[in-house]
């Protein structure tokens, strides 16, 4: 069938390997095997005289690594391998597919680390998937490099180090509707398609894929505080780091992170209170911090008040007040961070009365400094209560001089 542009034999259950022959369909632009039982490696016969978007091989039983080959396809831009057997470290192969836009290898047993060439080699990368493998390195700074990419899904492997700071710098993260591929748009017999947890659940994305900004890190080795820099993603919509060993505080600056519905911290080592600032997250629908060190007064106020579910707070070091049952004693309040001694103290003391005592002297003369007609009013009154206070005084003192000048006479 030499003119077949599309083939999709998708949710079947064919077995046995994939045959070498489908490398000569010349015009073919989707292929797509997901959910089959095939075994066997993927064919190392490609070449840049086939036409291939997306190759779609995802649910099948598929061993051995990628083949070199798979690059040769200039118009790949669409490559689904997840929850196959496939091994190997970050295939190599993959350097030279410039066109790639998504790239999901989840639920395989790859291991090593991503290598620094991949910022490089796959600039217009937008969706990586390497979620549920055996990767275990540090997070290259070189990811950021991959400024497309708007959903990555690292989670579930055994990542170790900090989050480099220049994680801050996926600028596809920062907007909320960058531009996007024309990859989900143009394709008339296959729907794009990648599969993420949100809000605890997974979910399959199609349609809206290009709208989301996700970034999944959980169930890592990861440790170290969590870089303030990562709040400058202000187009971020989903951000797990749960099952990790972050330590540090929650920053304040996290109300940066204003497009955020979903946030997951739970199950790592982070101490201090939790911000007030996270009120000013409109969009925020799924919190949780549990199981971690953290201590304080929640601020339960506003729109986190909405947040009722005690479960998403618990095994906490020193957590109180609603919506958990521990009140706050005063011994709970006193600062679990850095202690400052009582001198410091009386220094903020009298700094705050003074600066009040100035702020509030001089609205009153700013007002003054502004409005003519109180001003004028002001003055005229004070003026007024001089002169009766004057008169009173004048006139009892004379009244009194006479009184006394009597007696004595
Ligand atoms: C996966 O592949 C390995 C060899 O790479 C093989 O030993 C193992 O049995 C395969 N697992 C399954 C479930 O097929
Ligand atoms: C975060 O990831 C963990 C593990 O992958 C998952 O169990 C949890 O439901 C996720 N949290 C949210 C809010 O999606
Ligand atoms: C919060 O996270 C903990 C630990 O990861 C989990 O057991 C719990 O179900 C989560 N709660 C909610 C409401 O998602
Ligand atoms: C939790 O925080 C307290 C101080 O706030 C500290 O003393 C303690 O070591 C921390 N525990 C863990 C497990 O990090
Ligand atoms: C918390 O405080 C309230 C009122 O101050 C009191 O009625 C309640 O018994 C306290 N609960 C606990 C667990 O101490």
């Amino acid at each position: 069938m030499p003119l077949l542009f599309a083939l999709s034999l998708s949710k079947n259950k064919i077995t046995g390997t994939i045959p070498f022959t489908l490398c000569t369909l010349r015009y073919t632009e989707i292929l797509d095997f997901s959910w089959n039982h095939l075994t066997g490696e993927l064919p190392h016969c490609w070449s840049n005289d086939s036409q291939i978007h997306v190759l779609d091989f995802s649910n099948n039983n598929i061993s051995g690594g990628i083949p070199n080959s798979v690059c040769s396809l200039d118009g790949l831009k669409s490559l689904h391998l997840s929850n196959n057997n496939l091994s190997g470290v970050f295939p190599t192969s993959l350097r030279n597919c410039k066109h790639l836009v998504i790239l999901d290898l989840s639920h395989n047993n790859f291991h090593g680390s991503i290598p620094d060439w991949i910022g490089e080699s796959l600039p217009n990368l937008e969706i990586l998937k390497l979620k549920s493998n055996k990767f275990s390195s540090y997070l290259p700074p070189q990811l950021s490099t991959l400024t497309r990419v708007h959903i990555l899904d690292l989670s579930h492997n055994n990542f170790f180090g900090s989050i480099p700071k220049n994680f801050g710098n996926f600028n596809a993260m920062k907007i909320s509707k960058g531009e996007r591929s024309s990859l989900f748009r143009e394709l008339a017999f296959y729907v794009e398609y990648v599969l993420f947890v949100t809000k605890g659940n997974e979910q399959k994305f199609e349609r809206i894929l290009p709208l989301i900004n996700f970034m999944d890190l959980s169930y890592n080795s990861l440790s170290g505080s969590i870089p303030e820099e990562l709040t400058d993603l202000s187009g971020l919509q989903y951000l797990n780091l749960s099952g990790n060993h972050f330590t540090g505080e929650i920053t304040s600056k996290i109300g940066r992170l204003h497009k955020l519905e979903s946030l997951d911290l739970s199950r790592n080592s982070i101490a201090g209170a939790i911000p007030s600032s996270l009120d000013s997250l409109d969009y925020l629908g799924s919190l949780n911090l549990s199981y971690n060190n953290l201590s304080g007064k929640i601020p339960y106020e506003k729109h986190l008040a909405t947040f009722n579910d005690p479960s998403i707070y618990i095994g906490n070091y020193n957590l109180c007040g609603p919506p958990l049952l521990v009140n706050c004693s005063k011994e709970k309040l006193e600062p679990t961070t850095p202690a400052s001694d009582g001198q410091e103290k009386d220094v903020w003391l009298y700094l705050g009365i003074g600066s009040g005592f100035v702020t509030g002297l001089w609205s009153v003369f700013i007002i003054m400094l502004f409005k003519k007609r109180w001003r004028v009013a002001y003055f005229r009154n004070l003026d007024d209560i001089y002169d009766r206070i004057y008169v009173l005084v004048v006139v009892n003192f004379t009244r009194f001089k006479r009184k006394y000048q009597k007696q004595e006479n």
